[in-house]
């Protein structure tokens, strides 16, 4: 049984006066599908910043599985199984579909490669984007420029190149953030049909995606943990009835 868990513990930021987090803990079990909600400002971006290595903490530590990370950069995380996928876009737009997933398949293979024959190693980065486009629907769209899938198809791509890392723990942030309800359905299912051991932490602000895919939810209000829970607990919270469920009450 592989451990994919990840341990945040007190965990502070501070920007001059202000605490972007402030005594942050976070515990996500193997295969937890956590999602971390919040209103603009509360320190979701930050949160998952610092677990990439991105930003320095101010205090705390983060740990996968054993390990104790917080000092190590985002070059060794990803390696040790930290993926993230952010609103940039980190696409080749040149380049087809198929070469892309390549390309971040073979830079992750990179330091395993001199052990391989040439014609195994490409067969080897050959099945492995293959498979990883089977998994984020876009097999048939493989010999197209980036460039030219939708907006909803770019990002599924981009969950492509994450797991070209082979993470343990996989970091989304706002992912059907600017979608159409049908693209944002398309990536629901997509996240929903990812390795059941993969360990998501997803930050949302579409409550009806949180309560579609997040088995347990942090929610975070001026860099504060206030509540977390199953989603039938998070739900029972006054205050997250106030801020987030206001409009949705039948
Ligand atoms: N590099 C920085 N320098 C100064 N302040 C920062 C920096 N990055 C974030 N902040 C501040 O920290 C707080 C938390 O920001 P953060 O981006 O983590 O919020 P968020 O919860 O992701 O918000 P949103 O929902 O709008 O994406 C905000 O008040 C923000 O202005
Ligand atoms: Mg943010």
């Amino acid at each position: 049984m592989p451990i994919n868990t990840l341990k945040v513990s007190r965990l502070s930021k501070h920007y001059g006066g202000l605490a972007a987090l402030a005594d942050v803990n976070l515990n996500a079990r193997t295969g937890e599908r956590r999602a971390i909600i919040g209103p603009n400002g509360a320190g979701k971006t930050t949160l998952l910043n610092i677990i990439t290595g991105e930003v320095k903490p101010t205090e705390g530590t983060i740990f996968l599985g054993n390990r104790d990370v917080t000092s190590l950069s985002v070059h060794k995380r990803v390696n040790l199984g930290i993926a993230y996928t952010s609103q940039k876009n980190n696409l080749f737009d040149n380049l087809s579909v198929f070469e892309n997933v390549c390309i971040a398949v073979q830079q992750h293979l990179g330091m395993f490669q001199h052990m391989l024959g040439f014609s195994e190693s490409v067969e080897k980065v050959v099945d492995s984007a293959l498979g990883l486009l089977n998994l984020v629907g876009l097999a048939t769209e493989k010999k197209q420029l980036s460039s030219t899938l939708s907006y909803g198809q770019q990002r599924a791509l981009e969950v492509a190149l994450a797991l070209a890392t082979k993470p343990k723990v996989l970091l989304l942030d706002e992912p059907t953030a600017g979608m159409s309800p049908a693209e944002t359905e398309e990536m629901v299912e997509l996240i929903r049909n990812l390795p059941r051991l993969l360990t998501l932490l997803i930050v949302e602000h579409d409550m009806d995606v949180v309560f579609k895919l997040a088995d347990q939810i942090t929610v975070l209000h001026y860099g504060k943990v206030v509540t977390e829970g199953t989603p039938s607990e998070v739900r029972a919270n006054s205050l997250v009835q106030e801020t987030y469920l206001g409009q949705h009450k039948s």
